[in-house]
């Protein structure tokens, strides 16, 4: 083995970050290459940045500035060099801009292109010169054919990608160019991997991609699997208890998807599932290929056929050519649904995108405004539904301890996290039967229903 090397890895935007973060870890690690939780004398930082808005890229940028400082007093020190390395989509987007404007960074490397990391690393360390390496191809070999088969420990809960890149070309979105096309994985090594993962410890599984359940990957005998498939025979693996996936487009939901949710009670009955707007004006110049009454019926089918089944979304205000009449056509179709969780956005525009291009930009007041309303909509819809969890049963999945002493916070079906006291601390990892006590708006508070009834394999949630 060779010597221990200090790697910093900061994450920034979506889970599938967070899984690639994880990944560039195990293909590090045969490197010497231990993760650390500080850039302070580390011998690689990597920032794996995130371009969906301008807020999150600009935020790289400011990050930089703080790992110089870091970089500049472990070389003046005399330590060893500290690689800076810039991965993600902003990489992908502005990779040779970026190593213009950021001198002291090493190396740019996309989201397809990290298992090739060994190599860029070694090219960086050479003894003679600087070598600055740029790498955002879209390489004709697939990434996950390149990555170490045995992927590390993760949590109680893990996420795993199935599926990644993006064809739909929402007019507003970067990720169909900077994630590329869609490309599924087979599903032996989905399977492969989640076994090796259950093995390892853990229960729940977050299936990934862009565009999850446009998922159509090779079946191990010939043919394709669709993501309902798939769900199904990830269902079948004994120590696995919950599944989920994330995030979905509402144009891929079937009828084999929405049958899944029916059939298998290891499905959690939580689906993001985002609408972004509720005008059918703006939906068509979005490109999202539905109109509102596409997706109350989507919802509905869902719904009838797990009735328990409750709905995220993301939302876009200010959307160019918003007007008044679309964006109360948003609001209707939030308080017709209700969305128990969501995450809303005021239209940024993204270099290289159609909608940046288009006429009647919103004011920025005026998107203020909505967004505003919005969210006093959104946030009421949650305190609601966590209030009235209160006196219901749900099953938890312990994950990690609380801010007080001999607490313990897990999840509810509903991703809500969950405090309870006064379990030891070998109920990390089980899932506890909870009655549901006090409501806060992001996170509930329970207590053991039945000590015999613990860890019970997970029934379908609220009683
Ligand atoms: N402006 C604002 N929000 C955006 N999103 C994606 N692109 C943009 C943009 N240009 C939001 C969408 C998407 C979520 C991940 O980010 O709501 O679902
Ligand atoms: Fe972006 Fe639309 Fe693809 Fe989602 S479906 S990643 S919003 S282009």
């Amino acid at each position: 083995m060779t010597e221990a090397k200090k790697l910093f890895v900061k994450t920034y935007g979506c889970q599938m970050n967070v899984y690639d973060s994880q990944r560039m870890q195990d293909v590090l690690a045969p490197l010497g290459y231990q993760s650390v939780d500080s850039a302070e004398g580390a011998d690689m930082v990597i920032l794996n940045t995130c371009h969906i808005r301008e807020k999150a890229a600009e935020k790289v940028f400011s990050d930089l500035g703080r790992v110089r400082k870091h970089k500049e007093a472990k070389e003046a020190s005399g330590g060893d060099k500290m690689i800076v390395a810039v991965a993600g989509c902003v990489a992908q987007a502005e990779g040779a801009e970026l190593m213009k404007r950021e001198p002291m960074v090493d190396m740019v490397f996309g989201p397809q292109t990290y298992h090739r990391l060994p190599e860029m690393v070694a090219r960086a360390n050479r003894a003679v010169g600087r070598n600055r390496i740029v790498d955002t191809d879209f390489p004709a070999e697939e990434k996950f054919d390149h990555l170490p088969e045995q992927v590390s420990k993760q949590g109680y809960s893990a996420f795993l990608a199935i599926q990644e890149g993006c064809d739909k070309f929402c007019t507003f979105c970067v990720v169909p160019y900077t994630r590329g096309a869609e490309y599924s994985r087979p599903g032996a090594d989905v399977i492969r991997e989640a076994k090796q993962l259950v093995a390892q410890g853990t229960r729940e599984l977050t299936l990934l991609g862009q565009n999850v359940n446009a998922y159509h990957g090779e079946a191990p005998n010939g043919g394709e699997w669709t993501l309902g498939r798939l769900l199904r025979e990830l269902a079948e693996i004994d120590g696995l208890d919950r599944i989920r996936y994330t995030t979905s487009h509402p144009r891929d939901v079937d009828e084999d998807l929405i049958s899944a949710h029916r059939d298998i009670k290891k499905l959690m009955p939580f689906l993001h599932l985002p609408v972004q707007a509720g005008g059918d004006r703006v939906l068509q110049a979005m490109n999202r290929k539905h109109t509102n009454a596409d997706y109350r019926d989507i919802a509905k089918r869902l719904k009838d056929a797990c009735p328990d089944l409750a709905l995220s979304s993301d939302f876009i205000v200010g959307f160019p050519g918003e007007s008044d009449k679309d964006f109360e056509d948003t609001m209707e179709i939030v308080r017709d649904i209700t969305f128990i969780q969501a995450f809303s956005f005021k239209y940024s525009p993204r270099p290289g995108t159609p909608a940046s291009a288009m006429e009647l930009q919103v004011p920025e007041k005026v998107k203020t405004e909505r967004i505003m309303r919005l969210q006093a909509l959104l946030a009421e819809q949650q305190l609601t539904f966590n209030q009235n969890s209160v006196g219901k049963e749900m099953d938890v999945l312990l994950e990690r301890h609380g801010k007080y002493e001999g607490q313990l916070v897990g999840k509810s079906p509903y991703m809500q996290p969950v405090h309870v006291s006064g379990l030891p601390e070998s109920a990390l990892g089980q899932i506890v039967r909870l009655k549901i006590t006090e409501a806060l708006p992001n996170s509930l508070g329970g207590e053991l229903v039945d000590a015999t009834q613990s860890d019970q394999k997970s029934e379908r949630n609220v009683a």
